[in-house]
């Protein structure tokens, strides 16, 4: 017969889980990232992917999950969609080798590219809480509806969420389209542009 775990047990570990991911460092967070077994895409990633860019950047770019190309290459945004990505960020002066950090919501990619569920994103939560306790950004760009979901807490529209500044654990937080979506959505450029100006304006102003 299958053992039931008790619902408080459960969070009896999630809790302690989350407050060993709050205390470690940037190379111990790497490595419980790397070998993390909370949720089933475990199963089936090749890789996690982390992040890439500056660990002490101001910007943290977040997007949704890795997909295939990301998924082998341990790298997130890779491909047109990650080339589009270094177009808009060097549009206002920013490189992921330089000064932005870009991680994910989910650090697995999950089978067939699905929306992630509510299960695994909890599961990941802690990892980009610590990320942006280590980065210490000055300010965060969502990409996409489901990273912008996520990280408002909300089941609105990225139309309606985007052009104005939201705040993510007391950091100021922008929305804006994916860049897989721009590719398929060429006006929505224009749109996509005067929210990174919003970034650029919102930075400034932290200056
Ligand atoms: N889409 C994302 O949201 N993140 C990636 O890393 C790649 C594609």
């Amino acid at each position: 017969m299958a053992t039931v775990v008790p619902a408080a047990a459960t969070s009896v570990q999630t809790t302690a889980r989350t407050q060993t991911i709050q205390q470690l460092d940037w190379p111990a967070l790497q490595q419980q990232v790397a070998t993390c077994r909370a949720c089933k895409l475990c199963e089936s990633r090749k890789n996690t992917v982390f992040g890439v860019g500056n660990p002490q950047a101001d910007w943290l770019i977040v997007g949704e999950a890795p997909g295939s190309e990301e998924d082998k290459r341990a790298e997130p945004f890779v491909g047109p969609a990650g080339k589009l990505l270094d177009n808009m960020l060097g549009s206002i002066g920013l490189t992921r080798q330089e000064n932005v950090f870009i991680a994910n919501v989910l650090k697995c990619r999950p089978p067939q590219n699905r929306d992630p569920d509510p299960y695994e994103v909890a599961q990941c939560e802690p990892f980009l809480l610590r990320q942006i306790e280590l980065i210490q950004p000055k300010i965060i760009v969502a990409l996409g509806r489901f990273a912008a979901q996520s990280l408002t807490k909300s089941d609105a529209r990225i139309g309606s969420l985007r052009g104005r500044v939201h705040q993510y654990h007391g950091l100021p937080l922008i929305i804006t389209y994916h860049p897989a979506y721009l590719l398929r959505n060429l006006p929505d450029k224009a749109r996509a542009w005067e929210d990174l100006c919003l970034a650029r304006r919102t930075f400034g102003g932290l200056l």
